[in-house]
């Protein structure tokens, strides 16, 4: 999705805005540009297609100093990429200028108002609309920004994060929010918006989140909020300090964020368990509001969640069964929604989310809190919107994940739900205390053998190299080596743009195996100790139909029959294993990425958060 980013204060708006983009640059990049302003109320704005250093380029050969202004980075939903579609858009006086992220669903139906209005249109844009017919409203009713604002928003069906300026009104920006993310915050040169908290994390890390139907304004040392009303609701908002350092999100001396991101998972996972387990080695969920007596009513627990997430739902609903003993019903939030399913009420949905605001998720999240289910959510990022409309909330504490293909925030939603897993099994008596607490050190483990894999990747690079060059990949595995697999070809398809697939490897014979021939390569994830030999045998039938199979398996596992390379990783404990057997993966995905010269940051076609249906 775009990033939006907005500034007025004391210092040049323009490297802050450029600073704020690139931040965000991993939830859209097709085109980006800013629009400043000065005291006087001149305007500038500048737009330029591709990446942000193309924006940054036309920019140096510009001087104007401005102390307000408004910044976007663009994934294109409607118009394609292009320079006019860019953002900011503006009426032709320039009297409104904004930018935008979100889709107005509407926006046709509003656009034929407006040329009735004689308004004329320069894009293919949503957005021009909106802010075109702000402009309608604002030189209609004469009463300001917010009149105009919500006169104009209430006619509008869709989501919207907009930060927009008026000409009448030089340094300050207005702000309006429903259903995209959106943060503002105060900082001691100034007060900053922004999609998302990287962009203004150098500034100060005390936000506000605006919440849905709100709007407001920045000035350059106070925040105010208002209601659909126009009513001043400021009093009412919390300032949210965020736990994350202000390099945190910076790519430092690695070549991309994604490999900066796989070497960061030991600590990440660290940080995530020891939220959990206290200095006396016991689990602490109660203090999130998970008491003893509402687990042990559960009659059933459900799992909302997309991509990666779901795929850590997957190992969870292995984990859960085996542990505690209580049924999962994992479903894809994007399908759950047309689903006429009649949730048990006695159960809790467990909805899991990076960015905490994927929309499919949430919209799940409030579909099973209609059916008076009490909803868990495992997000990345604090004062989310998924995480602020749950009911209880276990973050993971990866850190700011900054690479469209996730990797640590995977890992440690693994381990929070390892860990629950743990908790529900000794608060219903499935595991005695002694087995508890040997199975908290267990995944205290987890982290060194992550280190372990992590310090020996030549054999995953030498591999690469055979990759490269594939079209067609099929990851086949059993049980949790299922999962690992749906996550793996994943992490391949998202950042390499083979067409790789899991399938369950029982379910080979029932079709998938007539596509193998010589030429399909074919990665076995073969780690749990019951199912390998199961497993390697699909990887046999495979090989003898030519396919070039890649085994992963635990050390000492004998497969070269059954295979042309070999992985080997550490064995484990068999319900943990998921969190090993991704590391190997995501480093073949990276390698492989980078040897096709794809920058695996920025995918074709993908975004960090994806805040649309
Ligand atoms: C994972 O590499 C992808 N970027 C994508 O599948 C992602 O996991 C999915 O969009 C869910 O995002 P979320 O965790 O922020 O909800």
């Amino acid at each position: 999705m775009c990033g939006i980013v907005g500034y007025v204060g004391k210092e040049d708006a323009t490297p802050i805005l450029l600073h704020g983009l690139q931040k965000l640059e991993y939830r859209g990049y097709d085109s980006a540009g800013i629009a400043v302003r000065n005291h006087d109320s001149d305007s500038l704005v500048v737009k330029a297609e591709g990446k942000i250093s193309n924006l940054i380029q036309k920019l140096n050969q510009m001087d104007f100093h401005s102390t307000s202004g408004i910044g976007h980075s663009r994934w294109s939903t409607h118009g394609k990429p292009s320079e006019t579609n860019a953002h900011p858009h503006h009426s032709d006086d320039f009297n409104v200028i904004g930018v935008h992220n979100g889709i107005i669903e509407n926006y046709q139906e509003l656009k034929e108002k407006l040329i009735r209005k004689k308004y004329n249109f320069y894009s293919e844009t949503d957005t021009e609309i909106i802010i075109k017919l702000i402009d309608y409203y604002y030189k209609k009713y004469k009463i300001g920004p917010i009149d105009a604002i919500n006169k104009a928003l209430v006619r509008a069906r869709g989501s919207y994060a907009l930060a927009i300026m008026f000409k009448d009104y030089p340094d300050q920006v207005w702000f309006a929010k429903n259903g995209s993310p959106l943060i503002v915050a105060k900082g001691e040169n100034g007060c900053y918006l922004a999609s998302d908290v990287p962009a203004i994390l150098k500034y100060t890390n005390k936000v506000y989140y605006v919440s849905d139907l709100e709007c407001g304004v920045i000035k350059e040392n106070d925040v105010r909020f208002y209601d659909l009303n126009g009513d001043d609701i400021t009093e009412s908002k919390k300032i949210t300090v965020i736990d994350w350092n202000s390099d945190a999100a910076d790519l430092g001396n690695w070549p991309h964020y994604m490999l900066k991101e796989i070497n960061e998972q030991p600590k990440a996972i660290r940080d995530t368990i020891n939220a959990y387990v206290k200095e006396d080695g016991k689990l602490d969920f109660k203090s999130i509001g998970l008491t003893q007596e509402y687990l042990n009513k559960l009659d059933e627990i459900y799992i909302f969640a997309c991509g990666s997430a779901y795929h850590a739902g997957l190992v969870a609903q292995y984990a859960i069964e085996d542990l505690a003993g209580v049924n999962v019903r994992l479903e894809l939030a994007s399908e759950f929604k047309y689903r006429n399913y009649k949730m048990n009420r006695n159960s809790l949905a467990i909805v899991i989310s990076q960015s905490g605001e994927t929309k499919d998720t949430y919209e799940a999240m409030l579909k099973a809190k209609e059916n008076g289910v009490k909803t868990l959510a495992i997000c990345n990022v604090k004062g989310s919107t998924i995480s602020r409309s749950a009911d209880f909330n276990a973050y993971t504490y990866a850190g700011p994940e900054i690479a469209v293909a996730t990797t640590k925030a995977y890992s440690c939603q693994l381990i929070v739900l390892y860990l629950f897993a743990l908790f529900l099994a000794r608060t219903n008596y499935k595991l005695d205390k002694d087995e508890y607490y040997n199975l908290i050190n267990v995944v205290k483990q987890i982290p060194n053998k992550v280190e372990e894999i992590l310090n020996n990747q030549t054999s995953v690079q030498r591999l690469a190299s055979r990759f490269v060059n594939k079209r067609d990949v099929f990851f086949i595995g059993r049980g949790i080596d299922y999962a690992v697999c749906m996550e793996g070809a994943l992490k391949l398809k998202e950042i390499t743009y083979i067409n790789s697939n899991a399938y369950a490897a029982g379910e080979l014979k029932h079709g998938t195996i007539s596509l193998i021939e010589s030429g399909v390569a074919i990665i076995g994830v073969a780690t749990q100790p019951e199912l390998i030999e199961k497993t390697v045998s699909n990887m046999v039938e495979v090989k003898s139909r030519d396919g070039s199979v890649v085994a992963l398996t635990i050390e000492g596992n004998d497969v070269e029959k059954a295979s042309k390379y070999q992985l080997y990783i550490p064995s484990f404990n068999p319900h943990f294993m998921a969190s090993l057997a991704i590391i190997p993966l995501q480093l073949l995905s990276y390698y492989v990425s980078v040897s096709k010269g794809i920058d695996p940051d920025k995918p074709k076609n993908l975004a960090k958060s994806v805040t649309v249906e």
